[in-house]
């Protein structure tokens, strides 16, 4: 970045208005409270505080350009300006939303949000509350699971997040992987055979997998919990929010179509919510499993005989922050299928749809499967499976050094078809090339990416002069 005589950047990567909006925010946050006597409230230390704060700056200078569409790597991305607002704001109050009494407006904003993400499910009676994300969201879906089946095993898919099988032990309750098919989600009839052993209390379906986006087929598993009677949890972390777009294929949304049939649901704001990190949210169809959590506290709960937020659940002091953040999102972005929110989840599927096309075309790829939400692995082409993870991961670095920022996953070589492209199995796994395409704006970056990528191919290409 370019930096003037005053030491102020020439170029603008990041958006500054904002900070005027927060400024007239806060003015009138201010107005609430004037009736207070004046207490001393000017900045302490104003020369260290600005000194330390250059310094955080700087040491912040050290990240990859999340923010960036070039940075098209892992799920991350900035929240919306709205969200980072509001919970600055927030943040000279600093409401906890454990009780009433600690963050009583924020209580009231994150209830009304978490309804609203309810709603987007289909689900008005429900139990839920927010979360510091898809762990510990998970962690509480499946205590409760193990409250309702004691001594029963929880099965997942492979290609779940690993936190489940983590979870499990901490609640010292069995855990199994189910395999998975070629398309990375659940193989229904592996299931369907684990199932007739007995002995599962709960599955977990994962609606848009880590590492592929891929959503495990829930009208079947719908079914096999009609016969065999376990819990049916969802984990739609990454995935939820898919259900208000459009674009999906006819197979997935008959997925999202049933979704609101599962008996829990753990959806993250803080990915494709627009959220900070720190915003995980579970949801839970049947409100009475609130039982489980009942607990008396002789600090806590005194100001309101209304139902405080950490009678509903197993973390005690939380951001009231994070509900004020995502609360002014929902105003701003409704959670509704024709929606500014949806189109912008559409884009973001439109854009990992258009660079899927372009790999296909480009000889020196090969895909594994269409992408079911917008996120796509691909891998190079190569005459056995180890040359082509090594070339991943020089193209990976390659890449990088243009500043396009990519990932690298881990997957089972049969998410590919080896033989018709002649390559050889002498390997299990095959490192690939993975890309999140999660902004919005990716869509318009779609040709920018792929220049640098061909760029980046074509340097890999020369320096493994045995490949062709
Ligand atoms: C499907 C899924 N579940 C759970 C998690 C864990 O969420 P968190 O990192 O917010 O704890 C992730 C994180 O990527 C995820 O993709």
């Amino acid at each position: 970045m370019k930096i003037d005589r005053l030491g102020n950047s020439e170029i603008h990567v990041f958006e500054k208005d904002s900070l005027r909006v927060l400024r007239e925010a806060l003015d009138k946050l201010e107005a609430g409270f004037v009736s207070l006597p004046p207490s001393d409230a000017s900045l302490p230390d104003e020369e260290g505080v600005a000194r330390v704060l250059l310094e955080v700056a700087e040491r912040l200078q050290d990240n990859y350009p999340y923010f960036h569409p070039l940075y098209a790597g892992q799920m991350l991305k900035p929240p919306h300006p709205v969200a980072r607002l509001a919970y600055a704001l927030a943040i000279w109050l600093n409401p906890n939303n454990h009780a009433l009494d600690g963050g009583r407006a924020s209580s009231h904003m994150e209830k009304e949000a978490v309804a609203e993400i309810a709603r987007m499910f289909g689900w008005e009676a429900h139990l839920g509350h927010l979360c510091g994300g898809g762990t510990m969201a998970n962690l509480e879906a499946l205590w409760v699971s193990g409250q309702l089946h004691p001594h029963t095993t929880i099965v997942a898919s492979e290609q779940a997040h690993y936190t489940h099988k983590r979870i499990s032990a901490v609640l010292g309750l069995a855990f199994e992987s189910v395999p998975c098919d070629r398309l990375g989600r659940m193989d229904v009839a592996a299931l369907k055979r684990r199932l007739d052993q007995g002995g599962i209390g709960t599955v977990v379906a994962t609606i848009g997998t880590t590492a592929t986006g891929s959503v495990d087929h829930l009208p079947e598993l719908l079914d096999l919990r009609d016969r065999y009677g376990f819990r049916l949890h969802a984990d739609a972390a990454y995935g939820g929010y898919f259900t208000l777009i459009d674009n999906l294929s006819a197979e997935t949304r008959r997925t999202y179509e049933r979704i609101g049939e599962v008996d829990s649901i753990v959806v993250d704001p803080h990915k494709h919510g627009l959220q900070p990190y720190g915003c995980g949210c579970v949801l839970f169809h049947d409100p009475a499993v609130g039982r489980f959590y009942k607990h008396d506290s002789p600090y806590t709960y005194f100001t309101s005989t209304e139902l405080h937020l950490g009678e509903i659940s197993l973390e005690c002091s939380r951001p009231g922050a994070s509900a004020v953040g995502l609360w002014a999102t929902h105003r701003l972005l409704p959670l509704v299928r024709d929606g500014e929110f949806a189109g912008m989840l559409q884009d973001t599927r439109a854009a990992a749809l258009a660079l899927y096309q372009r790999l296909q075309t480009e000889p020196r790829f090969m895909t594994a499967f269409p992408p079911e939400l917008d996120i796509l692995v691909w891998a190079p082409r190569a005459p056995r499976v180890s040359v082509a993870s090594e070339m991943a991961r020089s193209i990976f670095a390659e890449a990088a050094r243009r500043n396009l920022h990519l990932a690298l996953a881990e997957l089972p070589v049969d998410f590919f078809d080896l033989s018709s492209v002649g390559m050889e199995r002498d390997r299990d796994t095959i490192t690939c090339l993975r890309s999140v395409l999660m902004k919005p704006e990716h869509l318009e970056w779609v040709d920018r990416i792929w220049e640098i990528l061909v760029k980046a191919t074509d340097t890999v290409w020369q320096q493994h002069p045995t490949h062709d």
